[in-house]
């Protein structure tokens, strides 16, 4: 059913495929930057990532005004004064965020401190808080998960205060996301599955949470499929460029889609995990997801089984009755993780994720004043997370 009233707003510009990385020069000469940092991570480099990138300026007129490689795997606001720091010191023009989800973050974090001109961002946290101009800004996402290169949220880290600081503005939408299928190819097999579960969720969320609309739809729907057919091979060790591909693709659609409708009770559930016990996140959402579906299902029923389509095919779909599809898909889903843990060790459970029983109150507390939890299409209760993390202990 289509929505009364819905907004779309996707203004990311998507270069993808071989050679992606060689048209930025290009990009930012259009928008007339000239001196770009760049913000990235150790594991960036160690990969030689970062070498392939800086070749692809060689023969440009764009000169690397700095280099900032040093990104913890939680953003914080520190490091965002820091890196601010070294980009008014090297007279950068823009920015350019190279890794996964904590760099691209903290990149947008450098966007708001240079472009509100302030050394304090914590006073434009929340929603549409942001008054000036971004600088140009370009994403190299390395994993294949966040979707943050074309969503308009950030979160930072307050660590002297133990909070997380939630930005959300469509001025923090990069100008262009670079999918280079080089740039996926070293990811690890246990990284993959997690950031491809973290894609599938957010797909899996936007296409049923209470936001969604016939665009997002369009875009989870594909995500689903692509990840489907996809998150196994490129789990596997020397999985081919063309499967990396197809995942980086998929993410990025899944944050699209997000980025327009919301996620739900399964990101408020993994985040507060993630915040009590650090299961990393795409981990949390790969065992909390088909737990949550089960807990939505008198709600969701109809759409879980227009899921199916899309988690298997169209042999599979039309050999199932329609009061199957809805559990055989969720059933699909636990599959999928069963085979993410045979071939990557990925956990499917809480207890393999090293969460202790005696957390689950703190975890369902926090979840329950987790905004993610206001889309979700049924309301729970404190003691209906602690079913869920019991389930999926
Ligand atoms: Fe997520």
């Amino acid at each position: 059913m289509i929505p009364a009233y819905y907004e779309f707003y996707n203004p990311v510009k998507i270069n993808a495929g071989d050679g992606a990385l060689e048209t930025i020069p290009y990009e930012l000469g259009q928008m007339n930057a000239a001196k770009p940092l760049i913000i990235t991570d150790k594991g960036v480099v160690k990969n030689g990532l970062l070498e392939i990138v800086l070749n692809a300026f060689r023969d440009s007129e764009i000169v690397i005004g700095a280099v900032y490689d040093d990104t913890p795997p939680d953003s914080s606001l520190v490091v965002v004064n820091e890196i601010t720091a070294l980009y008014h010191k090297s007279g950068c023009d823009s920015i350019i965020a190279l890794g996964g989800g904590s760099s691209i973050d903290t990149a947008k974090g450098v966007n708001i401190a240079v472009s509100e001109k302030t050394n304090d961002i914590a006073t434009f946290m929340g929603a549409d808080r942001l008054k000036s101009t971004p600088r140009p800004f370009v994403v190299i996402p390395t994993t294949a998960g966040t979707g943050s290169e074309v969503t308009l949220v950030a979160v930072i880290n307050d660590t002297e205060n133990h909070v997380k600081l939630p930005f959300t503005s469509y001025r923090l939408l990069p100008n262009l996301a670079v999918l280079d299928p080089r740039m996926t190819m070293t990811l690890p097999p246990k990284i993959t599955a997690m950031t491809g579960m973290d894609a599938l969720t957010h797909a899996v969320e936007a296409f049923t949470c209470m936001q969604k609309n016939p665009i997002s739809d369009a875009y989870a729907t594909v995500a689903i499929s692509l990840i489907s057919k996809n998150i196994m091979s490129a789990t596997k060790p020397n999985a081919k460029k063309e499967t990396r591909f197809a995942m980086a693709n998929a993410a990025t659609m899944a944050g699209v889609a997000f980025s327009n409708s919301m996620v739900g009770a399964v990101h408020a559930i993994g985040h507060a995990c993630g915040a009590i016990a650090r299961v990393p996140h795409g981990m949390a959402m790969s065992i909390l997801l088909p737990h949550v579906m089960e807990f939505n299902m008198d709600k969701l029923e109809d759409l879980y089984a227009k899921l199916l389509l899309h988690l298997t095919d169209e042999e599979t779909y039309a050999k199932t009755f329609q009061s199957q599809r809805a559990k055989k898909a969720i059933q699909r889903i636990v599959e999928m993780r069963k085979e993410l843990y045979d071939i990557a060790g990925l956990p499917f459970t809480l207890r393999g994720a090293g969460v202790t029983e005696e957390q689950f109150a703190k975890i369902a507390e926090l979840a329950m004043n987790d905004g993610a939890m206001l889309p979700n299409p049924k309301i729970l209760t404190t003691a209906d997370v602690i079913g869920i993390l019991k389930k999926a202990y």
